[in-house]
């Protein structure tokens, strides 16, 4: 990579930290900055490719700060420590793209962002289920090219989601929320799936059934379902949120697709390998009600062939984190987690609560370490 796509700050730093990409905000650089480390960050768009990140490391490295694009394995891992390094963050919650196993063998903790982007996903998964419901994109297109000569009764009917079914296959941090905002905002009944139950999920949708109930209208009723299956052929619109690994993988295939109501909608903010994005295409060819909206994709970022031609697909390029708000805190979560680790600081505990890292007192504590068990860190919090 040539060197001008790099940029130093804090020459005089006396830790090294590479980072992989640039990242929005200044609060981040000052971290690391107060933790003596000086700043090596790419300002290429390209994603790196793992000899470039070699490259980066070099022979002293204390620390990286990566992309959920890069491949974190044992060739960066071994890398890392043998140029020194004892700290790698994830730029994300999502670690899917990390061997974990490899960092742990190498003694390198590994962080990652949660917390600060929950919302902020689960609005954008609603977006799309609005706009694939509503056919937003088609309509807008069909204004832009002038085609609109009228109101008419028929124009781009969609469909109503009030009193119907949401589904949620996977109900950790942003699948609930998503949930939540779903139940709350429209009236929805509520079926998940997740392997482990979400007690305080449902208790919350059934205390919301009987403030409904309180107030004359029909309450929600809320099912934990026995299997995705059962989610796929209840539900009229399901949001995917499992984590990625070889158990969700093409989770969305053929045949679970075929289980799904004809005009259902599917959305996914997850993982794109979690559909069998040319199993998708099929589907949506012979099922023009069906409604999709993607922000993520099996071959990221590339699409299959025939994905982008679908008028009953709303596609948009992994933002859903992407507001500035979000984006600066996990900025600040990776920084912290990279600093902590270099200063010595314990693991935080609880990785539902990491608003306090983005106040002014930040705890004395590395915000998010996904193995901090495995490597026997101290755990603070
Ligand atoms: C994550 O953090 O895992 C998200 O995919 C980024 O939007």
């Amino acid at each position: 990579m040539a060197d001008n796509e790099w940029t130093t700050f804090n020459a005089s730093g006396n830790l090294r930290v590479v980072v992989t990409k640039e990242l929005p905000g200044d609060r981040w650089l000052k971290i690391l900055e107060q933790a003596g480390c000086r700043v090596e960050y790419s300002t290429t768009t390209r994603i790196l490719q793992v000899d470039e990140i070699k490259a980066a490391i070099g022979d002293r490295c204390d620390g990286v700060i990566g992309q959920l694009t890069e491949d974190w394995g044992q060739p960066l891992f071994a890398a890392l420590k043998a140029a020194g390094g004892k700290a790698y963050s994830n730029y994300a919650v999502g670690f899917n793209n990390v061997d974990v196993d490899a960092a742990t063998q190498n003694g390198i903790p590994v962080g990652n962002t949660p917390g600060v982007l929950t919302e902020t996903t689960a609005e954008m998964a609603i977006a799309l289920t609005f706009s694939a419901a509503r056919r937003v994109v088609e309509a807008d297109e069909y204004m832009r090219r002038g085609r609109y000569e009228g109101w008419l009764p028929t124009l781009f009917l969609g469909q109503l989601l009030n009193r119907k079914t949401v589904g949620v296959v996977g109900a950790g941090r942003i699948g609930a929320t998503y949930a939540r905002m779903m139940v709350e905002g429209f009236k929805m009944n509520f079926v998940y799936y997740d392997p482990y139950p979400n007690e305080r999920l449902e208790d919350y949708i059934r205390d919301y059934a009987a403030f409904l109930e309180g107030h004359g209208e029909e309450p929600v009723n809320v099912t934990r379902a026995d299997s995705v299956e059962q989610v796929l052929r209840e539900a009229d619109v399901v949001s995917l949120h499992p984590l990625l690994d070889p158990t969700t993988h093409h989770l969305m295939n053929e045949e679970r697709l075929n289980l799904m109501k004809p005009d259902a909608i599917l959305v996914n903010a997850s993982r794109g390998p979690v559909i069998d994005e040319n199993a998708l295409v099929a589907h949506c060819r012979k099922h023009p009600d069906f409604r999709v909206g993607l922000d993520v994709f099996e071959d990221e970022p590339e699409m299959k062939p025939g994905l982008n031609e679908l008028n009953n697909v709303v596609i948009v390029p992994h933002i859903a984190s992407a507001t500035s708000w979000t984006r600066e805190g996990m900025a600040t979560l990776a920084a912290g987690n990279v600093a902590g680790v270099l200063r010595g600081l314990p693991a935080w505990a609880d990785q539902d609560d990491i608003l306090p890292f983005l106040g002014d007192d930040a705890p004395d504590a590395c915000p998010s370490i996904v193995n901090a068990e495995e490597l026997g860190l101290p755990v603070a919090g």
